[in-house]
């Protein structure tokens, strides 16, 4: 069938913050151990990281790093962390009934970030513990010198600040899950006393404090109001998570139209967030952290075995269909763009994530998810426009009105569009006409970059990495035509120049 999207430059949405391209490295299963950090792989560096892991991560391209968790960083204590290796203690990770053995930490994790050529988001514990702890890791990681915690930096042989920017306050603190989880009441409190210490501490920093963990949560919306009740003045950003279960839509087509629940989530996010500001008179907009994101096959039974340390835990296969769904969160992030200015892909390696890797000197592959998210974090950049799409529309079983073609779109910069598209269809080819209004006029092409195949349900693994995009060649964009035809059941990235 055909389609049109129209895409004029004087319908901003807003500057793309590359923070929307993050991803996220908890202390879960072997994303750290066995992920990230494998000592004794033939390209580990000196601090025991993979070579060819930290190369993928690279090529993934995630803009931001979150740390140390998650569920984690409710009961963690980050002076176990620091210090000489040999010294550091082992602890019980009450999160993921795990031992962690600490050979990783903070100063590990901002090293790495270097390398990576990405941003550090840590997380401060506010399950177990409280204020002055948050502040002196603050202190740790970002004050010169002259104070106990900035000293032990120091001597643990880091002369200069890090310069943390983005401080998460706590994690999922509305879970009853959450180690130390509170009511919103107790947590709004708490999470504006905190912030405003760390900010006296540092006040270039920015904040993010904890939103709805899933949009399920029986909390939801009133949590946001409450929280925000106190600590609107004091933060930066508010978060957001959600997984999507394939396994909970009914069927294929309609797990396809999962975008649609991501779009109604933020805009409910942002209605909650709305609120807040307006009952306490507030003129700033808060902006949303998007710090959770993925496909999960979450009803999936694990098991969390008696204390191991870094066990294989969800460490899903993705399928093509996955990765259309992984493409649909990443437009609906672009379209709002305006409002959610970082989001980070939950996990990085292995723990539902887009690299994996077998233990020792075993095989790394991208999963089939690496692909939207690396094509988009590196092309999805400039200014996000706000696209209009004709296109068929189609009923699922529990999704009415479902545009076929799911469309975001930027202008990277003067010489190009980036047109990102999931054909949701599972049956049917569309061939979209490309109408760019208000560009400077003159001949363009359009080279397509597609993910697909003829079976939605197709994964990667060791030794097949059968799943990977295909470049076709620019064909010429002349007035009405077609650019060609958009695969079912396909992602495809469109650079019209
Ligand atoms: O990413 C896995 C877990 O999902 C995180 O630890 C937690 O924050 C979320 O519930």
């Amino acid at each position: 069938t055909a389609a049109r999207i129209v895409l004029d430059d004087d319908y901003e949405i807003a500057e793309v913050d590359p923070r929307i391209y993050g991803s996220f490295v908890e202390h879960m299963g072997r994303c750290v151990y066995d992920g990230i950090y494998a000592p004794d792989h033939p390209s580990a560096d000196e601090d025991g990281f993979r070579g060819d892991v930290a190369e993928a991560v690279r090529e993934l391209g995630p803009t931001i790093l979150r740390y140390p968790g998650g569920n984690f960083v409710s009961g963690y204590e980050w002076e176990d962390g620091v210090g000489p290796r040999a010294q550091r203690p082992e602890r019980l990770d009450l999160a993921w009934r795990s031992v962690e053995s600490n050979q990783v930490g903070t100063d590990e994790f901002l090293r790495y970030c270097r390398t990576v050529q990405a941003e550090p988001m840590m997380a401060v514990n506010l399950g177990t513990r409280g204020i002055a702890d948050a502040v002196r890791l603050l202190e740790y990681c970002n004050i010169p010198g002259g104070t106990p915690a900035s000293e032990m930096r120091r001597a643990n042989g880091t002369a200069d600040p890090y310069g943390v920017t983005v401080w998460c306050l706590g994690n999922e603190m509305d879970g009853p899950w959450q180690l130390g989880h509170k009511t919103a009441e107790d947590y709004g409190k708490l999470a504006a006393q905190t912030a405003v210490a760390m900010k006296r501490t540092d006040p270039s920093i920015e904040l993010v404090a904890c939103g709805t963990s899933k949009p399920i949560m029986p909390t939801f919306a009133r949590w946001e109001a409450t929280v925000l009740e106190y600590a609107y003045p004091h933060v930066d950003h508010v978060s957001m998570h959600m997984y999507a279960d394939p396994d909970k839509y009914p069927d294929m087509a309609d797990f396809l139209a999962a975008g649609l629940d991501i779009d109604e989530y933020i805009r409910s996010v942002i209605s909650s967030v709305d609120y807040a500001r307006a009952a306490g008179r507030h003129n700033r907009h808060m902006s949303l952290s998007f710090d959770e994101w993925n496909v999960w096959y979450n009803s999936r039974p694990r098991d969390l075995g008696h204390w191991p340390h870094a066990p294989r835990l969800i460490e899903d296969e993705y399928t093509l269909a996955d990765a259309l769904v992984v493409g649909s969160f990443l437009n609906s992030i672009l379209r709002a763009g305006d409002r959610v200015r970082m989001a980070c892909l939950a996990q990085l390696v292995n723990v539902i994530a887009p690299i994996r890797t077998e233990p020792g000197a075993g095989e790394l592959w991208r999963q089939t998810t690496f692909y939207p998210f690396a094509l988009t974090a590196r092309h999805g950049r400039g200014t996000a426009l706000q696209p209009s799409v004709t296109c068929d529309r189609v009923s699922t079983s529990e999704h009415d009105d479902v545009p076929v073609l799911d469309v975001a779109a930027v202008r990277k910069d003067a010489d190009e569009h980036v047109i990102f598209v999931v054909n949701r269809s599972t049956t049917t080819a569309v061939r979209p006409h490309i109408d760019l209004r208000g560009a400077a006029p003159g001949r363009r092409t359009v080279e397509r970059t597609t993910l697909t195949g003829p079976d939605l349900t197709a994964t990667n693994g060791p030794g097949n990495q059968g799943l990977t995009p295909a470049v076709a060649p620019g064909a010429l964009l002349e007035d009405d035509e077609p650019v060609g035809e958009l695969a079912p059941g396909s992602w495809s990235m469109l650079r019209v120049r």
